[in-house]
């Protein structure tokens, strides 16, 4: 035990360090796309690029520091899967921006801000190919206002990278699936994945996944569930 004990302070040096290295490493020069759903209409949301980071659920901070635009919702409903390639941070206050505009797109990076009095259902959303999220609540007393997590294919491994052994195929299909009332704060965020999978429906029968968005057969999955 005692032994131990003087290694701790390096211990969380190392850990402060990492958590210091990386935001600065995920750092991208490109802006971010923010939406939200327009003020007092239900017709259209905004769509805004942003150079920096704007504090969740302010309007007025967004409309300064980023530019937005109006896109009407008759321009969205019918196309599904949008690509996100920097980061994508959507507030909300129902869940049907959610279902137009990121249900079954692709996000590496997403940040989802409940900003409404209403607790939101525990519908699912899919988001392919994410790799990091923060929730965030923005009401009094939630008891978890903010979380995050990061998914990583296993072969990177955590701290000291090693050498991929020969046989380990390369995960090119990564897919999640979100419970929504997540975001209510109520919980804190867990999740599992399961990887290496040949297929998605043949695993899953009971999962709703779309047969369009099925993997190719020769890609490997890694299916993660967050709850
Ligand atoms: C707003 O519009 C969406 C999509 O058309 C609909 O699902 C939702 O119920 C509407 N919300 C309100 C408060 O009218
Ligand atoms: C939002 O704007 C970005 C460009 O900043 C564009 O790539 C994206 O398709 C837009 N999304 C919608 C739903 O209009
Ligand atoms: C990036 O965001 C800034 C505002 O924050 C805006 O002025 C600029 O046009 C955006 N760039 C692109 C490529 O959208
Ligand atoms: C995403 O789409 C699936 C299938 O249509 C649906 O069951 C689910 O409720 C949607 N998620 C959201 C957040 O709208």
């Amino acid at each position: 035990m005692v032994s131990r004990t003087p290694q701790f302070p390096f211990l969380i040096s190392t850990l402060s360090l990492c958590t210091v290295l990386v935001p600065l490493a995920a750092a991208k020069p490109h802006n971010s796309t923010l939406i939200y759903h327009n003020n007092n209409n239900n017709n259209s949301v905004r769509n805004c690029s942003c150079a920096s980071r704007v504090e969740d659920c302010n309007k007025a901070q967004a409309n300064m520091l980023c530019s937005c635009r109006t896109v009407p919702l008759s321009s969205i409903t019918g196309s599904t899967g949008f690509t996100y390639q920097g980061g994508l941070t959507v507030w909300l206050k129902d869940p049907w921006v959610l279902r137009l505009l990121v249900n079954y797109s692709s996000v590496p990076d997403l940040r989802l801000a409940a900003c409404g009095a209403n607790p939101l259902p525990p519908e699912y959303l899919t988001v392919f190919g994410l790799k990091r999220l923060r929730i965030y609540n923005s009401a009094v007393g939630v008891e978890f206002p903010e979380q995050g997590l990061s998914i990583e294919g296993l072969e990177k491994a955590r701290g000291k990278q090693r050498p991929l052994p020969q046989e380990t195929p390369h995960i090119s299909f990564m897919v999640s699936f979100l419970d929504l009332a997540l975001l209510n704060g109520g919980s804190s965020l867990k999740a599992y994945s399961v990887k290496h999978l040949p297929s998605i429906g043949g695993y899953f029968p009971n999962l709703l996944f779309p047969s369009p968005f099925e993997p190719a057969d020769s890609q490997h999955c890694l299916v993660t569930f967050i709850y």
